[in-house]
């Protein structure tokens, strides 16, 4: 299904036009780099090396190194030299309810490529069918989630129907009614490519 008018107008009048970058800190760029270009494939297409902090104007010294998506977009890190920055707070694996970020591939078989992937690298991973998307999830080596999803075919279908009633699930659900609305949400496993 594609999607209609309405969703097509609602888009162009949005100033905000696509994601650019992600930024997040790292205390070893290499094992980040192994995993977000030898693993996931995404290149690195940058490395900035600086020696001003641009916030405090104070001399420091960092790395801000760029890794590509097929759009443009990018996922950035930054690693500082040691004693130059308080090492990350960031300790061990996120809560993916507390911070995940979530990257669009273009189908369920790659996804489950992915998995694949993930299985010969040792990376402990798990599947999840939403309903409105499929997708798998692991941890970076810093410790961030990270979720590789899929539209499915009923994902355009799922969303303009939320769209028309996303204020007034809101309202609903801050008003104490706890029903849930998504019907669609499948239980955690193996699916297979479909
Ligand atoms: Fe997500």
């Amino acid at each position: 299904m594609e999607e209609s008018q309405t969703t097509l107008q609602r888009r162009q009048q949005i100033r905000v036009r696509k994601f650019h970058h992600h930024a997040f800190r790292t205390d070893d760029m290499e094992k980040t780099r192994r995993f977000y270009e030898d693993v996931l494939a995404m290149p690195m297409i940058g490395v900035f090396v600086e020696t001003t902090d641009p916030v405090t104007e104070e001399p420091s010294n960092y790395i801000h190194a760029f890794f590509e998506m097929a759009d443009g977009s990018a996922l950035a890190f930054f690693q500082f030299q040691e004693d130059m920055y308080e090492p990350s707070k960031i300790r061990g694996n996120q809560d993916p309810f507390d911070h995940h970020l979530a990257l669009e591939v273009d189908s369920k078989e790659t996804v489950f490529a992915y998995r694949d992937r993930f299985v010969q690298n040792g990376i402990e991973h798990m599947l999840i069918d939403h309903g409105y998307c499929y997708s798998i999830y692991v941890h970076d080596p810093n410790g961030m989630q990270v979720e590789l999803t899929t539209k499915v075919p009923q994902t355009v279908e799922i969303m303009e129907k939320h769209a028309a009633t996303a204020h007034e699930d809101l309202e609903k659900w801050l008003a104490g009614v706890t029903v849930a609305n998504n019907e669609y949400r499948r239980l955690r496993g193996d699916t297979p490519a479909s």
